[in-house]
């Protein structure tokens, strides 16, 4: 450890009604090289001193008038935390087996026997001293550890999060009329999983991941991904390899984000009915995740410009979804997609 506390240093209270046996304590204390010491007559004013958790060290007498040691051991064990060790060492004349397991009872770590011997109190005073530090380091340690394993999974969302950005990124630079599609696919599609009453971890979880649904398009020759007008049947077979494409760049991860992902990639453009490609998955079968994107994939390629057709407005975009609930999409997520729209929505002639 680095800049271990020095045993001199240690706070030292002294707790003893007799003012003879006070300096006493005290001057062997400084004998020995202690330098930090307080002693206390009056137990009632030392009560209000040693509760202070810097305090290293209690020598405590236990027959004192009014308010004994047993009292302030009971004090001291109330006030103390769990990972900590404060060391309570009591001073006994009479050393009868009665009053020692009291002590211990209530929590006392070691005792010292009046007349005091200048080797045994420089023996048990080191002894506790240094078992304290032992604990201070260690739970100092600990901290440590656990803030740095903090920081580090922290570090390792980041720079996930981050590639799953970049992924993303390249996914829309092949395609200019697609440019912000990714992201705002994410951001519906987590508004949507919410009104779903998902849990927090999936909605937060298929913002990051929808925006790669169509990463496969990176596998697309240009002259089919960038044709103004429709597409011939070779073409939009060749097109729907996308879904495959982006499954298997996504596959194998341990990241949540990209098995979320890839369940995306290869399940977005099933259909509720089983029409849909390229598994011809019907309802359920379908992951929730892909019948999300598959409504949030439409509706936005539909109300933004593509090379191959015009922006519809947002009123003919969900009219166009909400006829094709049930069977292209999920009605319940068609149902909750309304829900977002609550103005829009009165306007569409049902
Ligand atoms: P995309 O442009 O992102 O479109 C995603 C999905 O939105 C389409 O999946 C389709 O379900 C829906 N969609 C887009 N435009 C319309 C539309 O005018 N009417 C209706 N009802 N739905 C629409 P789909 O069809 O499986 O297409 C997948 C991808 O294939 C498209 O992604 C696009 O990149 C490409 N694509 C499809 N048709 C054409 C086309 O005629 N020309 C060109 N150049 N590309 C096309
Ligand atoms: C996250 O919840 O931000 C990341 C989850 C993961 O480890 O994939
Ligand atoms: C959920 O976390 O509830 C959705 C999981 C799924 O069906 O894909
Ligand atoms: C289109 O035909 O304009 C593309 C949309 C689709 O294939 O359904
Ligand atoms: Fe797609």
């Amino acid at each position: 450890m680095t800049n271990p506390l020095r045993l001199s240093s240690s706070r030292i209270a002294i707790v003893d009604d007799e003012s003879a046996n006070v300096l006493l304590l005290e001057r062997l204390l400084i004998q020995l090289g202690y330098n930090n010491i307080e002693s206390f007559t009056n137990p009632e004013e030392a009560l209000t001193r040693i509760l202070d958790p810097n305090v290293d060290l209690v020598l405590l007498d236990i027959q004192m008038p009014r308010f004994s040691g047993f009292d302030i051991l009971e004090k001291i064990r109330e006030n103390s935390l769990d990972n900590e060790f404060r060391p309570v060492m009591v001073l006994t004349a009479d050393a009868t087996p009665a009053t020692k397991r009291k002590a211990l009872a209530l929590g006392a770590d070691d005792f010292l026997t009046k007349p005091f011997e200048a080797y045994e109190v420089a023996l048990r005073v080191k002894n506790l001293l240094r078992t304290r530090q032992l604990y201070k380091e260690l739970t100092l340690e600990n901290d440590l550890l656990e803030q740095r394993v903090l920081e580090r999974t922290k570090d390792l969302e980041a720079v996930q999060i981050e590639i799953v950005d970049r992924l993303g990124l390249a996914t829309e630079y092949r395609d200019d009329d697609t440019k912000a599609h990714t992201v705002r696919v994410g951001e519906l599609a987590s508004n949507l999983a919410r009104t779903l009453d998902l849990p927090e971890k999936f909605v937060h979880l298929i913002r990051l991941a929808a925006p790669l649904h169509d990463i496969g398009k990176i596998g697309i020759s240009d002259l089919i991904l960038l044709k103004e007008g429709k597409l011939t049947d070779d073409e939009y077979n060749t097109m729907k390899k996308h879904c495959e494409i982006g499954a298997s760049i996504l596959s194998g991860s341990n990241s949540e984000i990209l098995q979320l992902a890839q369940e995306i990639a290869i399940s977005h453009h099933e259909r509720w009915d089983g029409r849909g490609y390229p598994n011809n998955l019907s309802g359920e079968d379908i992951p929730l995740a892909g019948r999300i994107v598959s409504v949030v994939d439409v509706f936005d390629a539909l109300t933004h410009e593509r090379t191959y057709k015009k922006a519809w407005s947002v009123e003919d975009a969900i009219a166009e979804i909400r006829k094709n609930a049930g069977t292209q999409f999920d009605p319940t997520i068609v149902t909750a997609l309304l829900t977002l729209f609550p103005f829009i929505d009165q306007r569409i002639a049902a």
